[in-house]
């Protein structure tokens, strides 16, 4: 299994403050088999001002601390792009999913789907391709009302309209954007709303990859058991998003 969300490294964004508690985390996630995990700090302008240059050190640093402690993981740069008004400058020397063309990337929990949009058109001129972060948590693709699943799920398959979040899903999947779900969200982490938008997107098709999204926080180990063993209970999908085939082999 891949995990093509996580942050794992220590001391650069809300992550694991210190190596030693980037290993607990590491064996947490060979434990489920994941074999390799990219790692995809935060880059947030005033905030996280993480570079690719920082991300390959603390890689390295990581990768050798794993090696030592008999810990089988692969380790991939990543980073994981705010995109607010600041985002336009990353893209001078992004740092990439792995040897990949993807760009991970969140949207703010405030901004308007312009900001967005401009943001993405930007990353897809430049020849990369945008990797959505937990679209399932975006309130930008959740209609009004309670969660929007089944509107949503009848925009995506053609049978009707969800107003605007469904045109924007319409733009941003016209705008060639790929997408990975979150373990925690099959898992009920982020409540309810957020697990019924995550299964509507799910039966959809629109994932490409899964991440664990995995921070050092208590029950980490139970959301990622919980969210492996729905999606393998319930999806057959399952087993080609968690090797992420369709994207990076
Ligand atoms: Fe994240």
């Amino acid at each position: 299994m891949i995990d093509c969300h996580c942050h794992l490294l220590p001391g650069i964004d809300d992550g694991p403050k210190t190596l030693e508690e980037s290993l607990p985390m590491a064996r947490i996630l060979e434990g489920f088999g994941f074999v390799e995990v990219h790692c995809t700090p935060h880059c947030i302008h005033g905030l996280y001002e993480n570079t690719p240059a920082i991300v390959g050190e603390r890689l390295a640093e990581l990768q050798q601390a794993l090696v030592r402690e008999g810990i089988r993981l692969r380790l991939k740069p990543g980073m994981e792009y705010y995109l607010d008004s600041h985002f336009p400058a990353s893209l001078e020397r992004p740092q990439l999913l792995g040897d990949s063309r993807l760009l991970l990337v969140e949207a703010p929990t405030w901004a308007e789907a312009g900001l967005v949009l401009e943001n993405l058109r930007k990353v897809v001129a430049r020849g990369y391709v945008p990797l959505l972060a937990h679209p399932e948590r975006w309130g930008l693709l959740a209609p009004p009302g309670q969660g929007g699943a089944r509107h949503l799920l009848s925009r995506l398959l053609g049978r009707g309209r969800a107003g605007a979040s469904g045109e924007l899903l319409d733009e941003l999947q016209r705008m060639g954007c790929l997408f990975q779900g979150n373990l925690g969200s099959f898992a009920g982490h982020y409540g309810k709303d957020v697990e019924k938008r995550a299964w509507a997107f799910l039966r959809a098709g629109l994932y490409s990859c899964l991440g664990s999204d995995s921070h050092p926080r208590h029950g980490l180990e139970e959301m990622i058991d919980t969210g492996l063993r729905r999606l393998h209970e319930r999806s057959e999908q399952a087993t080609e998003l968690l090797s992420a085939a369709r994207i990076l082999s």
